[in-house]
């Protein structure tokens, strides 16, 4: 079962967890997930994916204008609709727009026809009620990437068994 992580990154925090995404739901017995940024999607394999998670930095508390654009054009053409959909951020800031970033992907998969989903509070501890926020360190010292690592890994393999069941 192909799964796709597709984000937009200009200096790496959202490639990062986009990897960490992935690395999670390859730890899912008969996943096969992969993370392109929207440059070098591999539209085959996203084609084939059951789900597919989408990823953006916050630019004004809203996701890039790339990943708006990769949205719109791209959604069309790879036939989303039925496939499993998720959606995380990152953000300079604590209270940087992040789960404003995440819904408004989450609202284009919605229109797409896409299934959403985030495991909410489903699994309990760590709660992810909309999908994944990462703050980097580039201004806030006391946070960092690293601190997410684990938040990261567990969406994706909660994403991966939840694509796992339905499909
Ligand atoms: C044009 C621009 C606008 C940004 N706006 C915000 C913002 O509104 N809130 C925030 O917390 N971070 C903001 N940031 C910081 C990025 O969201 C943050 O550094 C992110 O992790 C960068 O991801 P990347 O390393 O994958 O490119 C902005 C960065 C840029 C370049």
């Amino acid at each position: 079962m192909k799964l796709a992580v597709v984000y937009d990154s200009k200096t790496g925090n959202t490639r990062q967890a986009a990897e960490w995404i992935a690395e999670g739901m390859n730890q899912v017995e008969g996943a096969e997930a992969k993370a392109y940024s929207i440059q070098e999607v591999d539209e085959e394999f996203v084609k084939e994916a059951k789900g597919i998670v989408v990823g953006s930095p916050s630019y004004a508390a809203t996701m890039t204008p790339d990943m708006h654009q990769w949205l719109f054009a791209a959604t069309g053409k790879l036939g989303v609709a039925g496939k499993l959909g998720g959606a995380f951020a990152t953000e300079q800031f604590t209270h940087g727009g992040g789960e404003n970033v995440i819904l408004s992907i989450l609202t284009i998969e919605m229109v797409k026809g896409m299934l959403c989903y985030s495991g909410g509070g489903a699994y309990g501890m760590p709660v992810i009620h909309l999908g994944p926020v990462g703050v980097n360190n580039n201004v806030e010292k006391h946070n960092s990437m690293d601190y997410y690592r684990d938040t990261f890994l567990i969406y994706g393999n909660r994403f991966a068994q939840k694509a796992k069941d339905i499909f």
